[in-house]
């Protein structure tokens, strides 16, 4: 689809239908390098219409995700977005969290929650998530061959977080359906009722989930140490200020989906990207310290947060010398900006004893991920042990017939299934 060349003078056009593709969605980085070389803050209109100004170049997307007349509230979002129920308090959205408030309201509810989600508290899970790790590397232990998606890469990172939270393991399944379906479903109005749906599904149990943990809470315990994450958070305060019931809820779904898909991925991905290059992937075995460089080359190289979220344009806004109007919905294309040659020297060469990092896969600034530690932790241990455990693990299908989803233009980027040996 070629963007339409009569809004803005200076505005370079450039034909982005290949976005769409499924050869894309398992490589998007030659389309990335294409639109960063042509139109590098490029408005590009999805197959639904819609209309969304996309940056592709490090530096560009850097300098997007500070600048303060970029949102991420959603009163300041397009029409298309508000009338998909999308954003603002619809179904199919979380409601008023983290990522779709602005400073000083950020600012206010970032503080509150980081009293509970504590750097300690996650690296303090190290010798749990350990634990988990071993258990699911047992039982793939006794097979020839296992989907890693399913048997390691899923339940690792929904285990962690919903013990974290203090969700009863029984309950995990329904998460993983329900996450999945608002990350992924299709911007069609079946999709949209199919997210709606799951949206109201998670904010009945989590509300019941709080329900119970409320009367449990023990307030002499400070909240960065209570028993699961969601007693500190009902527990968090300065100044008097606590969060409210809404803003609890919300959170709580926050953190469910952006902690689970997101580390799903970073295994996937990060496992794809080293059976790809079997000379990297020998090294890191012989090599075991070079784990936590690895795990941040795996992030740049093929992170699993392809795009960040939107941002609105509050007023018009020149970024890499392209005018984006006001009321535009914009996004940052990080994978695009991890591989931008501008800031990497051999940017599409994966090397895990790269030394330069500074990647965008966390995001930047005020809305850098905030379980980022605990992300780290998950990506160490799991890819750590697995080369441990399984030295001779390799691919059971050729590369090339791996499927890749990324629903609607979903955030996240992963294989579906990935067969070993
Ligand atoms: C924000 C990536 C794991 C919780 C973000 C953002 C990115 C990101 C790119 C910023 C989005 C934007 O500004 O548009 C990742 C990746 C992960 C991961 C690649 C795994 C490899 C986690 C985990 C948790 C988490 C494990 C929690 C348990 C959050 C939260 C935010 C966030 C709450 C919003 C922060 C804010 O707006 O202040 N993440 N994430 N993430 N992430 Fe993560």
């Amino acid at each position: 689809m070629t963007a339409n060349p009569s809004k803005s003078s200076e505005e370079r056009h450039v034909d982005t239908s290949a976005l769409w593709t499924a050869e894309t969605k398992a490589d998007p980085f030659p389309v990335y390098s294409m639109m960063r070389k042509e139109a590098p803050v490029c408005r590009v209109v999805t197959p639904e219409g819609f209309e969304i100004w996309m940056i592709t170049r490090y530096e560009d997307v850097r300098q997007a995700l500070t600048d303060p007349r970029l949102a991420n509230a959603t009163e300041h979002a397009p029409e298309w977005l508000r009338s998909l129920g999308l954003v603002g308090e619809g179904d199919a959205s979380l409601g008023r969290h983290l990522l779709t408030v602005d400073p000083p309201e950020h600012t206010r509810l970032r503080r509150l929650v980081s009293k509970a989600f504590t750097r300690g508290r996650m690296e303090a899970l190290r010798p749990r998530v350990q634990r988990i790790t071993d258990e699911l590397l047992d039982a793939m232990a006794a097979g020839e061959e296992a989907d890693l998606i399913e048997s390691f890469a899923f339940p690792l990172p929904i285990t962690v977080i919903c013990e974290l939270l203090g969700v009863p393991g029984e309950d995990q399944d329904d998460f993983r359906g329900w996450s999945r379906t608002i990350l992924t479903a299709a911007f069609t109005p079946e999709g949209m009722a199919e997210r709606a749906g799951a949206g109201r599904s998670m904010a009945r149990y989590v509300a019941g989930l709080i329900a119970r943990r409320r009367p449990e809470v023990d307030p002499a315990v400070p909240p960065g140490e209570q028993p699961d994450l969601i007693s500190g958070l009902i527990l968090a305060s300065e100044d008097r200020d606590t969060l409210s019931e809404s803003e609890l809820k919300a959170m709580i779904r926050l953190l469910l989906i952006a902690g689970h898909e997101t580390t799903v991925n970073l295994i996937g991905n990060g496992m794809v990207s080293l059976f790809r290059h079997p000379d990297q992937l020998r090294l890191l075995r012989e090599r075991p310290e070079l784990l936590p460089g690895a795990i941040e080359e795996l992030l740049r190289y093929d992170g699993p947060v392809d795009r960040g979220m939107f941002r609105y344009t509050t007023e018009d806004v020149e970024i890499g010398g392209q005018r984006i109007p006001k009321g535009s919905a914009v996004v940052g294309l990080l994978g695009s900006a991890d591989r931008d040659p501008a800031r990497y020297a051999d940017a599409d060469v994966l090397d895990i004893t790269r030394e330069d990092t500074g990647h965008l896969a966390f995001g930047h600034g005020a809305h850098f991920c905030l379980g980022a530690p605990l992300a780290r932790v998950e990506g160490q241990v799991a890819i750590g042990s697995l080369l441990a455990r399984f030295p001779d693990i390799s691919l059971a299908c050729d590369p090339s017939e791996l499927r890749w989803h990324s629903g609607g233009f979903g955030v996240v980027r992963g294989v579906e299934a990935l067969p070993v040996r």
